[in-house]
């Protein structure tokens, strides 16, 4: 990161909004048993919901569970799921029902990434990222609609900033990401009526996530990236969007993409060197991790 006149502050959530703004509240959340989507759900939690995270690590889920429920006094249980079987994710929504009774709140969250360009990606991989991405959410919109309609509640899908310019490399995601982006939107329009809200959370570079070190060019840390407020993002920057999102403060936002990327986006080039990182790709190999 290059040097900064200002850089904006890490806030937690709970200084901003009141404790017991989600008491009673279910939070569905695909992916939060780590990263990004961990710290939304702690936030969530922290404000008073329960919550039910959904994964496919085992391991992962039990401990972020025993976790998240210490840290907040809140009770958070989980399902073991992929986002890409339908059946896995009604039977987590019920689970959630059974449980708890009601879903008020569901971020689709669960994403997979990896760098690679198109001449290096198969078939296979790129629908792959499709799957998890555009049809998993697809699928936890599907498996949890009647329990939202039924709470007038709220969806957060998380996308990304990087197809708002094509971005090398992440042509598989880009793709995943717009179309999240569109679902979320007649989402809005089609269950705004029913007292659903639906919006986008396109976080920038979140330091300290899995997503950030898959994508991390280990020789440069700095991804010669800089933002108008002068830091990567951090976790509670993502969980602070998602405690407004949800809250009632948010009661007429639906149908909206909010990227939390410090404005970056507005800054944004090619992360590799251009053009030679297309012309020669072995000159990126070593970052990129993918095949070429
Ligand atoms: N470059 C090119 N292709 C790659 C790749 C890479 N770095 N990593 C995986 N692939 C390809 C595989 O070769 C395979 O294609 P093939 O059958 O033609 O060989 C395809 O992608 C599927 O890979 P597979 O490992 O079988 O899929 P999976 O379902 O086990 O894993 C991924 C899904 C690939 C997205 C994996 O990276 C993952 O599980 N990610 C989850 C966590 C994550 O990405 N978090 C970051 C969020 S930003």
């Amino acid at each position: 990161m290059s040097q900064s006149a200002y850089i904006a502050p890490i806030v937690d959530s709970t200084s901003s909004f009141k404790n017991d703004i989600f008491a009673g509240k279910v939070l569905f959340c695909t992916g939060g048993a780590s990263g990004i989507c961990r710290g939304m759900t702690e936030a969530v939690m922290r404000h008073g919901a329960n919550a039910v995270i959904i994964g496919r690590r085992l391991d992962r889920l039990e401990q972020a569970s025993k976790e998240l429920s210490a840290a907040t006094g809140r009770t958070c249980i989980y399902a073991q799921a992929d986002v890409r079987q339908p059946k896995s994710l009604k039977e987590a929504a019920q689970k959630a029902i059974d449980v708890f009774g009601r879903i008020d709140f569901v971020i689709c969250g669960a994403a997979g990434n990896f760098m690679a360009p198109i001449s290096g990606l198969s078939e296979n991989a790129f629908k792959t990222v499709i799957e998890i991405d555009t049809l998993g959410t697809y699928n936890t919109i599907k498996a949890t609609i009647p329990y939202v309609r039924a709470s007038k509640g709220a969806y957060i899908s998380v996308s990304a900033t990087l197809h708002y310019n094509a971005t090398p490399y992440q042509v598989h995601v880009s793709a995943a990401k717009a179309a999240v982006d569109a679902l979320s939107n007649v989402l809005a329009v089609e269950e705004g009526p029913h007292g659903v809200r639906s919006n986008v959370i396109a976080p920038g570079f979140i330091a300290g996530t899995e997503g950030f070190d898959r994508l991390a060019n280990k020789d440069d840390k700095s991804h010669g990236f800089s933002a108008p407020l002068g830091r990567f993002g951090d976790v509670k920057d993502v969980a602070n969007a998602t405690v407004f999102l949800f809250s009632d403060a948010a009661s007429y936002v639906t149908g909206q993409i909010i990227p939390v990327d410090g404005g970056a986006e507005h800054l944004r080039s090619t992360f590799f060197p251009y053009p030679q990182s297309v012309l020669d790709p072995t000159s990126v190999q070593k970052l990129m991790k993918g095949k070429l």
